[in-house]
Parts: C-alpha cells; sequence; structure tokens
C-alpha cells in the first residue's frame, strides 16, 4: 500500500522521538511491502523561528494533502513571550481545526510489566487499567472567544466555553461506538452543577445513548472523576467529555499507567485521515539529550497504521515487539527500574525495530 505521511518534528523532544518512530515505520514497510513517503512539515515553535508564525500555510496543506499526520510535540519556555495569536500550541490547535479533528483518543492501559513504575498502589493496580478517553478536540473553552480588556482601571480577561449541539452529538457517537468495541461502558463527566455547557452536554449524551441500547450510560462529575482514576482505575471502560476537562483527565491517565512519555493518542474526524501524537509535550528540560522515551510515539505511529490506513496486523505487531521489549527488560529512564536494561532514546528505537524484524 502506498501512503503519503506528514510528519511533524515540531520542538524539544520531538524531533528525536519522531525519528524512533520513523525508523520503527521504516521497518514495518519493508515487513509489510508498503510504501510511505514521508513530508517533513514545519509547525511550531521552530516555524515561529524560521517563518514568524507556528502554522505556515505551506505546513497546513502539506497535512490536508496528506494520507494521515504523525506529530511529535510543539512548544517550549523559548517562545513564552511571543504574541499569544502565533504561540506553537497555535499550530496544533490550528490543525486539529482546519482537518476537522474533532475527536481525540487517549488509551490509558497499564503495560503489566511496569506496574511498579505507576504512582497508585499496588493492590490498585492489580484491579487493572484499562480504558480510553475520548476527548472532545475542536470546541470548548479552547476555541471560543477571547479578550483581555480593561475595566474600572484594572485588567479583565474571559474565555468563552461553547458547544453547539451537533458537537456533542458527533463525540457522543464517537464515544459510544468505541465502547462497543470494549466493554460497552459509557461514563460521560461534566459539570453540570455549575456550567450551562454541562446541562447541555448531559442532556445531548442521554438522547444519542437511546441508539446504543447495549451500552450503559453513567454521569460523572469532573471533580470527582479526577478522584476516581486514582482511587478505582479499574472502573472505567470508556470516558467522554468536553476539550478542557479530557485535556487534564487524560494527562492523570496517563501517569497512573507508570509515564505519560508511554500513551500515544489519534485525533480523528469524518474521514479515515488523522493526526497521530504521544499526548505528552515537548519536554524541554531534556531536549537534545537522547533520554526521551520514543514508546508514546511509536505506539502512535501504530495507532496511525491502524486508524487510517485499515493495518491492524501491522500495529499488533508494533504493539507486541514494545511489551516484549519491556517484558525483557529494556526501558528508557522515565520508567527505569533496579536491574532492568535502561536505553537511551535512540537505543530504544533500534530495539523495537529488531523486535519487529524477527516476529
Ligand atoms: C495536549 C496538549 C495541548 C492541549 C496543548 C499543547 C495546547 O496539552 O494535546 O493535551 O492542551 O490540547
Ligand atoms: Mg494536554
Amino acid at each position: 500500500m502506498k501512503k503519503n505521511i506528514a510528519v511533524i518534528p515540531g520542538d524539544g523532544i520531538g524531533p528525536e522521538i519522531v525519528k524512533e518512530a520513523v525508523k520503527v515505520l521504516k521497518a514495518i514497510e519493508k515487513k509489510y511491502q508498503h510504501a510511505f513517503t514521508y513530508t517533513e512539515v514545519c509547525a511550531g515553535g521552530c516555524a515561529i523561528d524560521k517563518y514568524g508564525k507556528s502554522l505556515p500555510e505551506e505546513s497546513l496543506q502539506a497535512c490536508l494533502d496528506s494520507d494521515s499526520v504523525l506529530l511529535g510535540a510543539v512548544g517550549g519556555p523559548k517562545w513564552d513571550n511571543v504574541d499569544p495569536s502565533i504561540r506553537p500550541e497555535k499550530a496544533l490547535l490550528g490543525i486539529r481545526k482546519e482537518m476537522g479533528l474533532y475527536a481525540n483518543l487517549r488509551p490509558a492501559k497499564i503495560f503489566p510489566q511496569l506496574a511498579a513504575a505507576s504512582p497508585l498502589r499496588t493492590d490498585i493496580v492489580e484491579n487493572g487499567i484499562d480504558f480510553m478517553v475520548v476527548r472532545e478536540l475542536t470546541g470548548g473553552v479552547y476555541f471560543g472567544e477571547k479578550k483581555t480588556y480593561e475595566v474600572n482601571g484594572e485588567l479583565y480577561a474571559t474565555d468563552n466555553m461553547c458547544y453547539y449541539e451537533h458537537e456533542i452529538k458527533r463525540i457522543a457517537h464517537t464515544a459510544f461506538q468505541t465502547a462497543r468495541k470494549r466493554n460497552h461502558k459509557v461514563i460521560s463527566v461534566d459539570k453540570v452543577n455549575v456550567l450551562d455547557t454541562s446541562r447541555l452536554w448531559r442532556k445531548v449524551m442521554h438522547e444519542v445513548a437511546k441508539e446504543y441500547p447495549d451500552v450503559e450510560l453513567q454521569d460523572m462529575l469532573v471533580d470527582n472523576t479526577a478522584m476516581q482514576i486514582v482511587k478505582n482505575p479499574a472502573q472505567f471502560d470508556v470516558i467522554v467529555t468536553e476539550n478542557m476537562f479530557g485535556d487534564i483527565l487524560s494527562d492523570e491517565a496517563s501517569m497512573i499507567t507508570g509515564s505519560i512519555g508511554l500513551i500515544p493518542s489519534a485525533s480523528l474526524g469524518e474521514s479515515k485521515r488523522g493526526m497521530y501524537e504521544p499526548i505528552h509535550g515537548s519536554a524541554p528540560d531534556i531536549a537534545g539529550q537522547n533520554i526521551a522515551n520514543p514508546i508514546g510515539t511509536i505506539l502512535a505511529a501504530g495507532m496511525m497504521l491502524k486508524y487510517a490506513f485499515d493495518m491492524d496486523e501491522e500495529n499488533a505487531v508494533i504493539e507486541k515487539a514494545v511489551a516484549d521489549v519491556l517484558s525483557d527488560g529494556y526501558r528508557t529512564g522515565d520508567i527505569m527500574e533496579e536491574g532492568k536494561t535502561k536505553l537511551f532514546c535512540d537505543e530504544m528505537g533500534d530495539k523495537i525495530v529488531e523486535y519487529i524484524e524477527k516476529a
């Protein structure tokens, strides 16, 4: 199969981890006789330095012209003081919006080999951690009107949290369909005791639920959810929530699996084409040292093969190679334990490729 992949290395550790994911994709190409082309796309802080904006038109166009986008990470303290309208993160938000990627799937699944890396108590981890956060990605407070102005001699700022019914409806369908392929249970997270957007969210979720009688729907307040994720994560199958709640809860969910460096994500819209990235950021503090964990990005590349290109087997081979490498005791620094073998970022990529080749 021929596929054109837009590759955005981005900033910080982005280039290092993306390089390892491309290495893995090349191994898959060879093993299964696919032909992928990789179009390198400049976006994020590096694009501000080069072009004065984080998402130049050519970069967006290259993403729109691709069969799918693979992204490392964008942002860093270097651009903390640039005008908010051109911040590195704007590139990410711009691609999500322009490509219509309203559904963000973020799995939180513990590798049993890494149970000791979880900050949770063993008796909690033993019950299992395997759920999917379905985060709405192109609405809510991220995209509502933002203003800072002076009122009575002092500064005043507002961010508008807003949702259309249709935006809630389509993410509800994503959640119920995701649950159908899992354990048929959706927990919809909101703040109905305070927010109007949440009241609309809950109403629409229950309407859509009628089309999925085989899936159980439960509502949960976001503050309680944050607590339940650390108290009893085994109760979750699919969590569906609005953009900012999903941003926060998915970081929490990833951490209980041992390391934020392990978790991939898929951003999807109406078409198969999407954007695939690890959920962690650009980690500027460790950039350029070859010590980042490339597994989240490698698994994101695997998700791309599965969701965008229907290459289920190829993804399964990547997932198994990662699991086997961990079982055999190889670790990057973030998940290192006594008695295991510590690898640099590029060595971890090589090791996973080695396991794919011999699979
Ligand atoms: C994420 C990130 C982004 C977000 C930032 C970089 C804008 O935290 O993908 O979770 O908030 O969506
Ligand atoms: Mg985030």
